[in-house]
């Protein structure tokens, strides 16, 4: 790939994996981060790991006062398309405060929209999400599976890729101004890049199951809230399709390259997942597998808006990218206690 991409939120957990991939595949990369949930190490890391074409840009796309220095910068860097990965993303903080995560989600995707315009590189990967799916839908999911997101994040997802639709075609019949535009709805990624250089470092407690699970393994936390073993699952806990952060990251890479073809859609929805699931009982025996630690935990009660059980049907992404998820769970979990193991604070390690 000898492309120049746009990275948004590139610094970041997904992001950081995406520009590592991306690089390996020949492409330079823009980064624009304000790292408010990154670390510029994460950067240096990229770099490391896949030496040679990476610039980084630390702007918020969400600020107004940054929007003119962006736009110029992207037309200055000449991109062929983004991946737009810059968003807010605690369900909890969410519901706390919709209006700016309206705002910021949405306002960070026009200001790409407006720059992408101005540098006339109309293609963008955009990271979406399982979480725009309603809780009704029979399991494996498939993108056509009804959508209804459970909180003010998935809805910021589901309102932005909407847009993106609008956009599409509204151009989709102007010669040389057609958008190609790809919503990636990833499911539950985890893991981190096999050399343990760079991978998750949520900022506080973690939200999500395996950061929390790695950091009671590194000793950081007593024990693992489990919450609820009384789902109609086959052991009781929450069933998600876990899927290894390096393979979700290719799947950006064979995106771009699928919407650089000539017979792309204006727009497409893609599932990345691994199409099947995980109990979180598994998961955790899993991951003592693959620490060689102790991981205690308790039973609690359910957590606010979790779902029983969902996993992918991911037959498109086969079928359009020609990728799929090739890492186990077992890989997933050794990858990342090798990244938390050998960065116990994260990257203030
Ligand atoms: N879980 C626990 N204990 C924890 C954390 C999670 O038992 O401390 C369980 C959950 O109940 C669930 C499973 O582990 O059954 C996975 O939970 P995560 O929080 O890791 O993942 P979710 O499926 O809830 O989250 C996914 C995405 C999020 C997205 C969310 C929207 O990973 O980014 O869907 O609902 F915001």
């Amino acid at each position: 790939m000898t492309k120049r991409i746009i990275v948004t939120g590139g610094a970041g957990y997904i992001g950081s994996h995406v520009c590592v991939d991306l690089l390996g595949a020949g492409a330079s990369v823009l980064i624009i981060d304000n790292l408010s949930n990154a670390h510029e190490e994460a950067v240096r890391r990229i770099g490391e790991l896949a030496p040679g074409g990476i610039e980084f840009l630390r702007r918020d796309l969400a600020d107004p006062a940054h929007r003119r220095d962006i736009i110029d910068a992207v037309a200055a860097f000449r991109p062929d398309g983004a991946v737009h990965l810059a968003g807010l993303k605690a369900v909890g903080e969410s519901v706390a405060e919709p209006a700016r995560y309206y705002r910021v989600n949405i306002g960070a995707t026009l200001t790409l929209i407006d720059a992408l315009e101005a540098a006339q590189a109309r293609t963008m990967v955009f990271s979406s999400s399982a979480t725009v799916y309603g809780d009704a839908n029979p399991n494996p999911v498939g993108e056509d599976a009804a959508t209804a997101p459970a909180n003010p994040y998935g809805r910021t997802k589901y309102v932005i890729e909407e847009m993106l639709k609008d956009l599409a075609r509204s151009k989709a019949s102007e010669p040389g101004a057609a958008w190609r535009i790809a919503n990636l709805r990833y499911f539950n990624p985890v893991g981190a890049h096999p050399s343990g250089r760079i991978g998750e470092d949520p900022n506080g407690v973690p939200n999500n199951l395996f950061p929390f699970i790695a950091q009671v393994a590194v000793g950081r936390r007593d024990r693992l809230s489990i919450f609820g073993d009384d789902y109609p699952t086959r052991d009781g806990s929450g069933v998600r399709d876990y899927i290894h952060v390096c393979d979700l990251a290719r799947g950006h890479t064979a995106a771009l390259d699928y919407l650089g073809g000539a017979a792309a859609p204006h727009v497409v929805d893609i599932n990345l997942g691994a199409g099947r699931g995980y109990s979180v009982f598994e998961a955790v025996a899993a991951f003592k597998r693959a620490s060689n630690r102790d991981i205690p935990y308790m039973v609690a009660p359910r957590r606010d808006g979790d779902i029983a059980e969902i996993y992918a049907n991911a037959e498109r992404a086969q079928r359009l990218l020609g990728w799929r998820a090739e890492k186990t769970i077992d890989d997933m979990c050794a990858d990342h206690w090798r990244w938390q193991s050998a960065n116990p604070e994260g990257y203030r390690s």
